[in-house]
């Protein structure tokens, strides 16, 4: 792990989401997994068989939590309901930290249920900066922001996208979850180059990865979360770990979804870039001691 990590954010290795299809598989397989990620969202409840599974994954597992309605860059206050129950499982899955969306999806308290794009403006940075502070101050527990994948921008904008990203991280003094898949979509839907993205944003908060498959249109990409990741978006990855060292790395597959065998093969072939990455590191640090390293 680089000296300069943020806050302690440690890399656990390889997880991948947890979903309904893979209950029974993972309760009674018991597969050797890092992690699993899981929508708050889906456990904001008081009781239940989702909760009762959950109990028993965080018995064998490490559990880390990924919310999709906090809408930090919606101009609404925060609902305290919502943030009385996100606390409550925060408690329960002792969660390392929480990552939601960089984002908007509410207007006077009405919910769109989507992950909206920003203007990339000062004033928005500062407000959302805000609002992670005051979420990160009420769970007690480290948040990290996730850029989104979109299809629209606004003529207000004052900066790019990495650059929004990275006023509001330093502001909110927050981590990173950087999805290499979302600025991929990104990238091709408003023709920027997503290498200037990887490299510019900064690498000591980025906590976690996620990495995805989309669906490829003619004039768009979709991110639709069910196919493969493609070999840009792996260059995309390792670039990534060049830049951040090895990171808590996530595979999302929401739509269409394989067997748990298929899922976590994809999600393992991750280990190729880290291990390319580790080998050029170990080699760098050998060369420059004046050291030989054998293949
Ligand atoms: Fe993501």
């Amino acid at each position: 792990m680089p000296a300069n990590r943020f806050n302690g954010f440690t890399d656990y290795g390889i997880g991948i989401g947890l979903r309904i299809p893979h209950y029974d598989h993972i309760l009674t397989k018991k597969p050797v997994v890092d992690w699993f990620e899981i929508i708050s969202e889906n456990f904001m409840i008081d009781a239940g068989r989702p909760l009762r599974v959950l109990d028993q994954i965080l018995d064998q597992y490490r559990v880390v939590q990924h919310g999709v309605s906090m809408y930090f860059g919606s101009a609404d206050p925060l609902s305290r309901e919502h943030l009385r129950r996100l606390k409550t499982l925060v408690k329960r899955t002792k969660t390392p930290w929480l990552s939601d969306h960089l984002c908007w999806g509410s207007v006077d308290g009405t919910y769109t249920h989507d992950l909206l794009p920003m203007p990339y403006t000062f004033e928005a940075a500062r407000l959302t900066a805000r609002k992670i502070r005051e979420v990160r101050d009420y769970l007690e527990v480290p948040v990290c922001v996730e850029n989104v994948s979109s299809y629209a921008e606004y003529h207000v904008s004052e900066m790019t996208e990495w650059e929004f990203l990275t006023e509001v991280a330093e502001a909110a003094d927050c981590g990173i979850l950087l999805d290499v898949n979302n600025i991929y979509v990104s990238s091709f839907n408003h023709r920027f180059n997503p290498m200037d993205y990887v490299e510019n944003v900064p690498h000591h908060r980025v906590a976690q990865i996620h990495i995805a498959g989309h669906s490829k249109y003619r004039k768009y990409v979709l991110d639709t979360h069910d196919h493969p990741v493609i070999d840009p978006v792996w260059k995309l990855y390792e670039a990534a770990i060049r830049r951040c060292g090895p990171t808590a790395t996530l595979l999302e597959w929401d739509d269409h979804i394989p067997s748990f065998e298929e899922v976590h093969a994809e999600a393992l072939k991750a280990e190729r870039f880290l291990r390319t990455v580790a080998d050029s590191r170990a080699a760098s640090v050998a060369a420059a001691k004046g050291q030989l390293v054998l293949p």
